[in-house]
């Protein structure tokens, strides 16, 4: 999750607070006369740097439709082996069980990825690739299955253009290449070949599901409003701006308040702006450099003479004004160390330490607690064990009051993501629920959904999916009843 920036007046963070209480709306386009946002970037967390490297099985090309082989450029490694896309996938019910799918599991779980449409024609980062919404629904016991793009503005017009178009933001706007990329993209801009004016984002990193509305997310563009149809299908709605509440980019990690509804979220624009962002658990300082490009570097750089900074910021904060306080943390090393950081609001002061023994640390990635208690205290996190990197091998539940880890391993050779969280409602403990995860198997290349109990990391049901499914981002479940209410 970003922090904050340090304060300035002209840092555009912004604090956005949506209100739940708003009518339902009719989806409005939003008229953004900038094309900057296409230089945003998504958070840095979500997966590798290093291309991942995966026997490719037979069956995996015969599952896409798309016409190209991930491993014939090096362009390409970033998408290889599981990281690889998938053709969409018209909803399959009645998927085999393995186990009991419990009782309270109604609903959908759905989680996002990166899945480039095209074949990228320069170079592409995982984080590039178009959004793609995996969903299984639950229902009386039995589950199904789908996968569907979501219909940004960018992947309808370059599947109209039958070529990729747009700037990518991590793989390609880099070096004189990426400026002569932009460049071009401008001009086609101009020239009415391309229309930017509607977004440029891909809808590939978050999903929340906030007033009724499924919303996917990228951090270079609004939100897009996608529908679960009654079947456990999905249709792209469009672009979301909270009934005109929202006019600009906004992040994809917001968290809504359990008691409110309220949804919470930050925007930035590296355009207006030299706003630097410090993200998830890496303790320096990542900054938006534009010059670099000119230079052949990334917009986005490691500065170690930086020092990353805490924020925090009011609530109800509308802008970066907000910051009551920030604090330099002062860890020299890159490690993803999980850590208990406390704050002396009178004073600025904190202190920090690890929350895991150095014997059992381990490398823990895309945490999260139980979303009935966001924001207030918590005993447990359950973590991805990202080992070996950029892999996900299990997950951790850790009790954040002793430092004890406890892991659920899915086994030789298989991998998975996000272990997300299932809270029942009502529960008599914080950990009373399930740990839903996708998880692929490289040895025989097929894909199934874990449900795990959450108290004990026993194995409930295993649900075998009909098509591989890539490694990606963040999920959410949506529980039967929320779903009634569905936009
Ligand atoms: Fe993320």
């Amino acid at each position: 999750m970003p922090s904050c920036a340090p304060p300035s007046p002209a840092a555009p963070a912004i604090g956005t607070r949506f209100k739940p209480e708003f009518p339902v709306s009719t989806l409005r386009s939003l008229r953004n006369p900038a094309i900057s946002c296409a230089l945003q970037s998504p958070s840095i967390l979500h997966l590798p740097k290093q291309s991942p490297v995966s026997p490719l099985s037979p069956s995996q090309r015969s599952q896409s439709t798309q016409q190209w082989n991930p491993f014939k450029e090096l362009r390409l490694c970033s998408i290889a082996g599981n990281f690889s896309p998938v053709p969409e996938q018209p909803v399959k019910h009645r998927l085999p069980v393995i186990g009991k799918i419990p009782e309270c599991v109604q609903g959908v779980y759905v989680r996002n990825g990166a899945n480039p449409l095209h074949e990228p024609i320069a170079r592409h980062h995982f984080f590039d690739g178009d959004g793609m919404v995996h969903a299984v629904q639950f229902k009386n016991e039995s589950a199904s299955y789908a996968c569907r793009f979501t219909e940004t503005n960018r992947l309808v017009q370059e599947r109209d253009l039958g070529r990729p178009v747009f700037p990518k933001a991590i793989g390609e706007l880099h070096g004189h290449s990426g400026i002569a990329r932009l460049l071009l993209f401008y001009a086609r801009g101009l020239f009415g070949l391309v229309d930017p004016s509607h977004g440029t984002g891909v809808a590939n990193a978050g999903l929340v599901y906030f007033n009724n509305h499924l919303l996917a997310m990228s951090e270079d563009d609004l939100p897009y409003h996608v529908h679960i149809t009654p079947s456990g299908d999905l249709e792209t709605v469009g672009r979301y701006n909270f009934d005109g509440q929202l006019n600009s980019t906004m992040i994809a990690h917001p968290k809504i308040d359990p008691e409110s509804g309220e949804l919470f979220a930050l925007s930035y624009n590296v355009i207006k702006s030299h706003i630097s962002s410090t993200f998830g658990f890496h303790p320096k300082q990542v900054v938006f450099k534009l010059p670099e490009m000119i230079h052949g570097g990334l917009p986005v750089v490691y500065d170690k003479n930086k020092v990353s900074k805490f924020g925090i910021l009011e609530k109800n904060s509308i802008d970066a004004a907000g910051i009551r306080l920030h604090f330099n943390e002062s860890d020299e090393s890159l490690k993803s160390v999980l850590s208990e950081i406390r704050v002396n609001l009178k004073t600025g002061k904190s202190t920090r330490h690890p929350i895991i023994s150095e014997s059992e640390q381990v490398n823990l990635e895309a945490g999260m607690v139980n979303r009935n208690l966001l924001g207030r205290k918590t005993r447990f996190a359950y973590l991805a064990l990202a080992e070996p990197w950029p892999k996900v091998s299990g997950f951790a539940k850790v009790d954040l009051s002793t430092g004890e880890v406890n892991k659920y391993i899915y086994g030789d050779q298989r991998y998975g993501g996000e272990p997300l969280f299932f809270p029942l409602n009502p529960s008599k403990n914080e950990d009373d629920g399930y740990i839903l995860a996708f998880v692929h198997d490289e040895k025989t290349w097929k894909s199934e959904l874990q449900i795990v109990n959450a108290m004990d990391l026993k194995l409930e049901a295993t649900v075998k999916l009909p098509s591989r499914v890539p490694y990606g981002f963040h999920g959410t479940f949506i529980s039967s009843k929320d779903l009634e209410n569905q936009a």
